[in-house]
This record gives structure tokens, sequence and C-alpha cells, in this order.
């Protein structure tokens, strides 16, 4: 073999790149630059002969040359896109090689230049030392002595072309490294997020910048693995050290969100995800991940949770809100409805009442008529017995008939009444033998009274009236017996019925637990002649009247019933003032010794009245004149001025009764007046201090009642 071939290996620093980057195979080929290998072989020919053996020798195997004849020149030539260099020993010798040295050590991580050094033949210590020199100074060396063989020289070409080959892929992969290095930098801080590594033998944690930042950390603080456990917020501690754990022992994917708490004690929140990196054995070597800062996520999605929230409060209030109205709505509805069907019935009693009050009204005089006369022929015929059986007969039905007057003009309201305090317990206590009387020995009355309870405002004839048809209505409801329950309550704020003032009332209620009432019967048990009872056994009135009472009195009357269960009846009456007053007394009535005979003028429109009570008076001794009307009465108390009494009708055309007395007293403020009247509804002021004289009347209640006036 002609000429020597040395191989030196080149530097160590570029063998590291080299290395790695044939690690990287050769799927990233053609990635860099590389530069065109069969060109750029800088030759150093400082003969300036034009060596023409080596440059031609190239270009036969198709390597272009440049050639440089000056050192200089050939120091400026020398770069990264120099395949390899060329040069003969003895002209490089002579010159100063430290620019050549300096270029070498300056070429970056991936170029080691190779250098093809000629030699000149020769051996010995001289040469070997030259070499070893060259070999200091330019690194990667191939010597080759001349005079070489051709392929000697084109076989040092080709390694060193290869070989610089190499370096340029590693160039190529370091460049495309370093740009991948790039992205992924800039990934992670696009994604803010932060990157961390941790030792599952040592605990040893590394992290990045951007993973301490998520901690609140800066770069020049450390954080190891228990600063990062303290920096979680405790509620969440144990959950993280178990996740890692979970994540080792599975080797699944590491993902979690917690709570940390930065140096400066402001809270965030933190999204960690890692995953196993395992060693060549299989056992975990490694856990690595990246880390981001998600409080602002964390806070919206709180932000969003609560709007939520309350929007679903907002629709569940306007929802509630809006069935309140429908069912306000629905109970309006019905309470007009309620109201409606209340104004129909209150009218249809008020029609009734109207057209009852009015037939009661003349029925009443005509019983007047009927029973002074028949009190006057009871008289006249003494001594004929038959007659005067008859006569009692036909006096008991006009009694009957008055009483049924009576009670029509209970229901009308236009009964006269005698409005006092009445002490509703004393008047229970007082009927309670009558009333155990009237229901017999199967039932049973049981009476709570309270003990001190403000008086009502009522007539107490009138109450003990209906309290008994309460009693006896209860009685007729329950024929196989039972309880019945009178009770009193004081009410000091009621307001029984919607058309009353709110305050005091006196409740006397009648609880029975016999049969009841339906429906259709509750509603219509106030009509006047309603009864379910059979014909003969009921009028019908009992309720009515009592309805009818309750108003007049400005009270109010309330009936509930459960059919199959009992009824209560509740008659409210307005409280008096507390000042406690005896209930009235039925006292006997007076004895009045008969008046002495005086010149009576009686005034009545109605004929027959007049008439009968005339001759009652005549019966008694008394002188009667008659005006059938207020002014012709006027005529005759102004004309006569022996008249002692007046006994005037209320109810006239023209003058009534308390506009006659008005006026006679212009003429005669000393004469006397006695109202005889059929109802009560005179006007407020109006001759109420007169005495008076309910219709119908006997011959005994008219001389009682004139023996009071002329006494
Ligand atoms: N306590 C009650 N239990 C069951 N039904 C009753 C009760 N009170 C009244 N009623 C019903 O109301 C109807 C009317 O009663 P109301 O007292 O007005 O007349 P009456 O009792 O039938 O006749 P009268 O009172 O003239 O004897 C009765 O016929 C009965 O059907
Ligand atoms: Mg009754």
């Amino acid at each position: 073999m002609r000429g020597l071939f040395y191989r030196v290996f080149p530097r160590l620093r570029g063998s590291r790149h080299g290395l790695r980057a044939a690690a990287y195979g050769s799927q990233n080929q053609g990635a860099g630059p590389i530069p065109d290998f069969h060109t750029n072989v800088l030759v150093f020919d400082p003969r300036e002969r034009g060596d023409t053996t080596i440059v031609s020798l190239l270009q036969t195997h198709g390597m272009s040359a440049r050639v440089a004849s000056r050192f200089p020149e050939f120091l400026d030539a020398l770069g990264d896109d120099v395949l390899f260099a060329v040069m003969a020993d003895e002209a490089l010798c002579p010159n100063d090689l430290t620019p050549i040295h300096n270029w070498v050590l300056s070429q970056p991580g991936w170029s080691d230049l190779p250098f093809i050094v000629l030699t000149a033949k020769g051996e010995g210590p001289e040469r070997d030392l030259a070499a070893a020199r060259l070999t200091e100074v330019l690194g990667h060396v191939f010597f080759l002595e001349r005079p070489f063989h051709a392929t000697t020289f084109v076989s040092a070409a080709r390694s060193a072309q290869k070989n610089r080959r190499r370096q340029y892929e590693a160039r190529a992969r370091m460049e495309e490294m370093r740009e991948n290095e790039l992205t992924l930098k800039t990934a992670l801080l696009a994604g803010r997020l932060g990157t961390w590594e941790l030792d599952p033998q040592t605990w040893n944690l590394t992290a990045s910048d951007g993973f301490k930042s998520v901690f609140g950390r800066g770069p020049a603080d450390t954080l190891t693995y228990d600063d990062l456990l303290g920096s979680v917020h405790p509620d969440d501690r144990a959950r993280v050290r178990e996740s890692v754990l979970h994540t080792l022992e599975t080797c699944e994917d590491y993902l979690i969100e917690y709570r940390t708490v930065w140096p400066d004690g402001s809270p965030h929140w933190a999204e960690v995800r890692g995953r196993v990196v395992r060693s060549r054995s299989g056992t975990p070597s490694r856990l690595v991940g990246v880390a981001s800062d998600i409080t602002e996520r964390r806070l919206e999605q709180e932000w969003q949770l609560r709007q939520k929230e309350i929007l679903e409060e907002r629709v569940t209030e306007s929802t509630a809100e809006l069935w309140e109205v429908q069912v306000t709505m629905v109970a309006e509805v019905a309470q007009r409805e309620r109201a409606e069907e209340q104004l129909r019935q209150s009218q249809k009693l008020e029609a009734i009442g109207q057209l009852t009050g009015g037939v009661a009204h003349d029925f009443n005089n005509l019983l007047m008529a009927v029973m002074g006369n028949l009190d006057l022929l009871r008289k006249h015929l003494a001594d004929d017995p038959k007659a005067l059986r008859l006569i009692e007969a036909a006096l008991q039905g006009a009694r009957r008939g008055a009483s049924l007057t009576q009670r029509l003009l209970a229901f009308a309201r236009r009964q006269e009444l005698k409005v006092e305090a009445v002490d509703l317990a004393a008047l229970v206590e007082n009927m309670r033998e009558l009333l155990n009387r009237s229901v017999g020995g199967d039932v049973e009355i049981s009476v709570r009274l309270p003990k001190d309870v403000s008086p009502a405002l009522a007539d107490s004839n009138q109450v003990e009236l209906a309290l008994l048809n309460l009693v006896v209505n209860s009685r007729d409801a329950m024929p196989e017996g039972g309880t019945i329950r009178i009770g009193l309550r004081e009410e000091p704020d009621a307001r029984p019925h919607e058309d009353l003032p709110a305050g005091a009332y006196l409740c006397l209620s009648v609880t029975d637990n016999g049969k009841g009432m339906d429906e259709e019967t509750l509603h219509r048990a106030i009509e006047p002649f309603f009864s379910t009872k059979d014909i003969g056994e009921g009028t019908g009135l009992g309720l009515s009247m009592i309805h009818g009472l309750a108003l007049q009195l400005k009270g109010a009357f309330v009936l509930s019933s459960v059919a199959g269960k009992g009824t209560t009846a509740e008659l409210w009456l307005p409280a008096a003032s507390r000042v406690v007053r005896q209930a009235p007394k039925v006292l006997p009535e007076e004895t009045e010794s008969a008046a002495k005979p005086a010149k009576i003028l009686v005034v009545d429109d109605d004929l027959l009245i007049a008439m009968s009570t005339i001759d009652m008076l005549e019966d008694l001794g008394h002188k009667v004149m008659e005006a059938n009307s207020g002014v012709q009465a006027l005529e005759l108390i102004g004309k006569d001025r022996d008249i002692e009494l007046v006994i005037t009708d209320y109810s006239m055309p023209g003058l009534n009764g308390a506009q006659l007395f008005e006026a006679a007293r212009g003429l005669r403020p000393d004469l006397p007046f006695l109202l005889a009247t059929g109802y009560a509804d005179l006007p407020p002021g109006s001759g109420l201090s007169l005495p008076r004289l309910s219709k119908p009347y006997t011959q005994d209640q008219l001389s009682r009642e004139i023996a009071k006036i002329l006494r």
C-alpha cells in the first residue's frame, strides 16, 4: 500500500451531538439545510502552480474544489459550508497556526471539519512530532503520505465527506430539536402551563418556572414536594396525596383540581395533570406532567353556578307568584260568586220580607178588630156559657193568628223591639226549666255559661223566643234523643258578618248532634215558610224570625250544619257597655186600677180598627171621638179642649202618628198621646218617647195603658 493513512477520531465535543443525532435515525433526514456534499472542498495550495491532481481527482469523483493559494485566504474560506479541507503540511507549517486553531475551537458543537493533510514521505520522530502538533491544532485530521495512490486519496476524501455529512445531519437534528423545544416552550407559555417531574423514589420535585407560578412562587424560589403539599388547601391535601399514590400504583393518568394557598395568603385553584414514566424494568421511574392556574375558570364557573341558582330561585319565585296570583284569582272568583249568591239570597229575603211585612201588617189590623170585638162580645154574653165557649175558641184562633203575624213581622224586621242591655247568661239560666220541659226526656240540655261577660244590646223577650225556637229545632232533629249544648261567649273584636262593623259581640250558640242539614236545606233554612216538617208541624218561620231579629238588632245569625253530624246555630248580638244590668225580669203586670172615664180621641185610618177600639173604650166607660186621618184629628184637637187623651195609629197617609203628635203639641202641649203600632220602624227620634201599645191589643191591655197615662 502506497502512502500512509491516519485516522484521527473527532473531538469529543462533537461526538456527543453526533451520537445524539444518529440516535434520531433517518426519519428527520432533509429537515435541516445540508449543503451539497459534492462541492466545497477547500484546497490550500500556495505553490500557485495548480495542483491539478487533487482538484481533478476530486472533480472526477463529483466533488468541486476551491483553491486558496494564500494562508489568509485559506483562513477566510474556512466555514460551516466547507466539506473538508486539503493541504500539504509543508505549506501549512511555515505559518502561524494559532488562527486556524482558534477557528477549529470556535466551531459550533455539531461541527468538526475534517482536514486531509498531505505529508512528505519520511519517518522519524520529527515527522511524528509535526503530525502530533497538527493533530492538536486541527483536531480532526487524516494524514496522507505522498506520493499517494489516487484511490487512497479518493478513499480518504470519501471518508471525510461521509463524516462531514454526518455532522451536517447532526446539525439538522439539533436545529430541529431546538425548534421543537421552542415550539413546546411557546405552547406551554400560551397554555399557561408549567411542567413538573416527580421522582417517586426520592420525592424530588423538578418544577419549571411556570409550574412554580401556579403555586405563587417566583423562578428563584425553591419548591419541594413538601412545599407543594404545604400550599395545598388543608381540606384538599389528603386527596392530593392519595391521588399521587394511586397514580403511581395503577399508572393511570393523573388529573386533579385542588385549591391552593399562595405565600401571600390568597386562595387559588390549580389543575395538575401527569403521567407515569416507567423504567426499563417497568416500574414507575418518574411522574411528569403539567399544571395550570384555573382560578379564573373556577371563579367563572362558580359565578355561573350562582347565576344559575339565582335564575332558578327567580323562576321558582315567579312560578310561586304566578301560582299565588292564580290561587288569589280563583279565590276571588269564588268569593265573588259567593257574594253574588248571598246578594241574590238577601234580595230574595228582602222581597219576601216586604211582601210578608205588608200582608202581616194588614192582617194584624184585621186581627185587632176581630179580637177587640170578640173581647167585647165576651163581656156582653157573659151569662151564655155556650156563646162564651164559641167566643173563646174564636179568640184562641185569633191569638194564634196574632202570634203568626208577630213572627212574620219579626222576619220582616218590623216588629216592635225593646232594645236594652241584656244579661244573656242570666236569660239562659232563667229559661233552663222551660227549655228542659220543651225538649222532653230523651234529649239532654247541657249549658255552659261564662261567669263575667258583657250584656248584649237586645230585646230579651225576642231573644228568649229565638232560643226556644232553636232548642225546639234541635229537638226535632234528634227524634232518637241526643244532647243540645247551649253556649255563650264574648268576642271583644269580631266581625260576624261583612256588613257589620268589627267590635265586641256576644255569641249565643245552640249545638246539637242530630241529623243535620244537607247543603240545599241549609241554604234555604232561613227562608220564611221553608220547612221540612210535616204539614201542620212547622210553619217554617222559626229561623226566618231569628234571622230577622238578629239583623234588626244589628247582629247576625250564623247557621252551620253537616248532614248526619249535627247543627250549630249562632246568634251574634252587639255587646252593650260593661255596666252590668240585671236581665229584665218578666214582672207581673202592675195591676192598675181602671182610669176614670175620660174624653178620648181615637185616630186610625182603618175604620174597622177605629170602630173596634172605640167599642172597647166606650165599654170601659170613656167618651170617644173618632178621626180617620191626622188632619181631621188636629182639627178636633184644636176645637175641643176637653179631649184628655189621643190614641193614634202610627202608619197613616198624610200625617203619621208621630207627626200628628208634633203638630198637636203646638195646640195642646200637655195633651197625652198613646201610639198604637203594628210594627216598630218609627223614624229615629220621632215619637219614640211616647207610650206605645202593640197591635193587636186586648181591652185589658188598652185599659192598663190608659190607666198608666191618666193616673
Ligand atoms: N237543628 C236543626 N237540625 C236540622 N235541621 C234543622 C235544624 N233547625 C232547622 N232545621 C231545618 O230548617 C227548617 C226550617 O226551620 P225553621 O225553624 O225555620 O222552621 P220549622 O222548624 O220547620 O218550623 P217552625 O219553626 O215554625 O216549627 C226545618 O224545617 C229543618 O228542615
Ligand atoms: Mg223551628
